[in-house]
């Protein structure tokens, strides 16, 4: 693919997304939400490029995948006004339809096409489904380390705002007791078994789960970038200064630099 057709699936994107803001507050937030998402994801991109040497083509490639791997989101959120893919839709195989319909990659080669798809499709799930090759698998991992690069950023930055409006915690997510934390939590973080949203009890409890989704980031460029950002440490900096809490700090801390170490 060349640069052209990037600047076109660009020019194509945002006014794609442009179309979705409207008179509805609660709408606009949201979608503004996943068009900001987008954009950072977008910038990212080349610098993670240049960290494993990828080529023009497959610098496009990549950006391309982040600029519409979340293109099914405005959809769904105007259909559903939810971004819960339970009960609605999966929005990456919602994203893959709103492609196909306005046929989009369609002047794209068919091996970039089914790149990019891949790359789209499985970019959510809880795992990559076994057997992908070469290039696709190549993109399918980096799509799911950028979008989780962003997903430490919004989350400190949410956590940051908890700290100055403690009540917005208990507002959002039901729950903001300064102390308190779930030993299972971190067990399973210190085992390196990643746990979801629905073993929480407390903002702890999410801070510490976070930090132990590391196990999930495929790539040691990526651990690289997010340590460099300091996002391991503002993340743990949230937590109270406990025993258990230093454990998991510690465990994290050995596990990052034996990765990077080794890569
Ligand atoms: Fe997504």
């Amino acid at each position: 693919m060349t640069e052209q057709q990037l600047e076109q699936l660009k020019k194509w994107f945002y006014g794609y997304v442009a179309g979705f803001y409207g008179g509805d507050e609660l709408v606009n937030d949201n979608i503004r939400l996943k068009e900001d998402h987008t954009r950072r994801m977008c910038a990212d991109t080349p610098i993670l490029a240049e960290q494993f040497g990828l080529n023009q083509r497959q610098k496009l490639l990549a950006e391309t995948i982040s600029l519409l791997h979340d293109v099914g989101r405005f959809e769904q959120f105007k259909k559903y006004r939810t971004y819960n893919d339970v009960g609605t839709e999966n929005h990456s195989l919602l994203g893959l339809k709103v492609l196909a319909e306005n046929k989009i990659l369609d002047g794209l080669d068919s091996s970039e096409k089914e790149i990019i798809e891949t790359a789209i499709k499985f970019h959510g799930e809880k795992d990559l489904p076994k057997g992908l090759e070469g290039e696709t698998e190549f993109f399918a991992k980096l799509i799911r380390d950028i979008d989780k690069l962003d997903i430490y950023y919004v989350m400190i930055e949410r956590l940051e705002d908890f700290q100055k409006n403690p009540n917005k915690a208990q507002a959002t997510l039901g729950f903001s007791e300064k102390d308190k934390y779930s030993k299972n939590v971190v067990e399973a973080v210190l085992k390196n078994r990643t746990i979801g949203y629905e073993e929480f009890h407390s903002l702890n409890d999410m801070i510490i789960a976070m930090l132990g989704w590391i196990v999930d980031i495929n790539f040691a460029a990526t651990l690289k970038e997010m340590k460099k950002r300091g996002l391991f440490d503002k993340l743990a900096g949230f937590l109270p200064d406990m025993d258990d809490i230093r454990a998991v700090v510690r465990h994290i801390n050995n596990q990052i630099n034996e990765r990077i170490g080794s890569d």
